[in-house]
C-alpha cells in the first residue's frame, strides 16, 4: 500500500514539473488565458504533493525524490509522459497533454481510495485529489476544447428581446392609455373622499 502511495507520488511529482513546462511553453493566441490557468495547475498540484508526501512519511514511509520518480514512471503500465521542454504548445495541444495527465492521476487517486487497509482521512485525501482532476478535466477542459459555431451564440435570442421592446404592437399601447385613465380617476376619487 505504502508503495502505491510512492508510485501516486511519483506521477504528481513528475506532472506538476510538466504543467509548469507547458506553463512556460504556451504559445499562440491563446497564451493570455492558458497561461495563468497552468500556473494555478502546478500550484494545485504542489500542494497535492506536499499533502501526499505527509501521509507518506505519517505512515512510516519515505517520499520520494526527483530521480526515483522518474524511474517509477518508466517503470510504471500506467500511461506516462513527459513534457519536451524544447518544445512550443499551443493551448489546444497543452489541454489535450493536460487531459492525459488528469486522467491517469484520476486513476491512481480512486484506485487508492477503494484501498481498504487505508486509515479513512488518507482515503479521504484521495477522494479530495481525484474531485479536482475529474472537475479540471472532464467538465472545464472538456468545455474548452469545445470548438463553438460561430452561429452558435445566444445573439437571435438578444435580437427578440430588444424587438419586443422597442416596437410595441398597438393594442399593447391602446390598453397601457386606458389603464393609465383609470388610474388618474382612482387619484382623482382619493383626492375627493379625503377632502
Ligand atoms: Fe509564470
Amino acid at each position: 500500500m505504502l508503495e502505491d502511495m510512492r508510485k501516486y507520488m511519483a506521477f504528481v511529482t513528475i506532472y506538476e514539473n510538466n504543467f509548469r513546462v507547458l506553463h512556460w511553453k504556451l504559445s499562440g493566441c491563446d497564451f493570455q488565458t492558458a497561461h495563468p490557468r497552468y500556473g494555478d495547475y502546478y500550484d494545485h498540484m504542489g500542494d497535492m504533493l506536499d499533502e501526499v508526501a505527509e501521509q507518506i512519511i505519517s505512515m512510516g514511509g519515505n517520499p520520494v525524490n526527483a530521480k526515483e520518480a522518474l524511474g517509477m514512471l518508466e517503470a510504471s503500465t500506467d500511461r506516462a509522459i513527459i513534457i519536451d521542454s524544447a518544445e512550443d504548445y499551443s493551448a489546444c495541444a497543452a489541454d489535450t497533454a493536460a487531459s492525459i495527465m488528469f486522467n491517469t492521476l484520476y486513476d491512481l487517486a480512486v484506485t487508492m481510495c477503494k484501498t481498504d487497509d487505508i486509515p479513512v482521512d488518507v482515503q479521504d485525501m484521495f477522494i479530495q485529489h481525484s474531485k479536482y482532476y475529474r472537475i479540471e478535466n472532464k467538465f472545464k477542459i472538456a468545455r474548452t476544447m469545445i470548438i463553438t459555431k460561430s452561429d452558435n451564440t445566444p445573439a437571435s435570442v438578444a435580437t427578440s428581446t430588444v424587438t419586443d421592446v422597442s416596437a410595441p404592437n398597438s393594442d399593447d399601447e391602446e390598453e397601457s392609455d386606458e389603464e393609465h385613465e383609470e388610474e388618474e380617476d382612482h387619484d382623482h376619487d382619493d383626492e375627493i373622499d379625503f377632502d
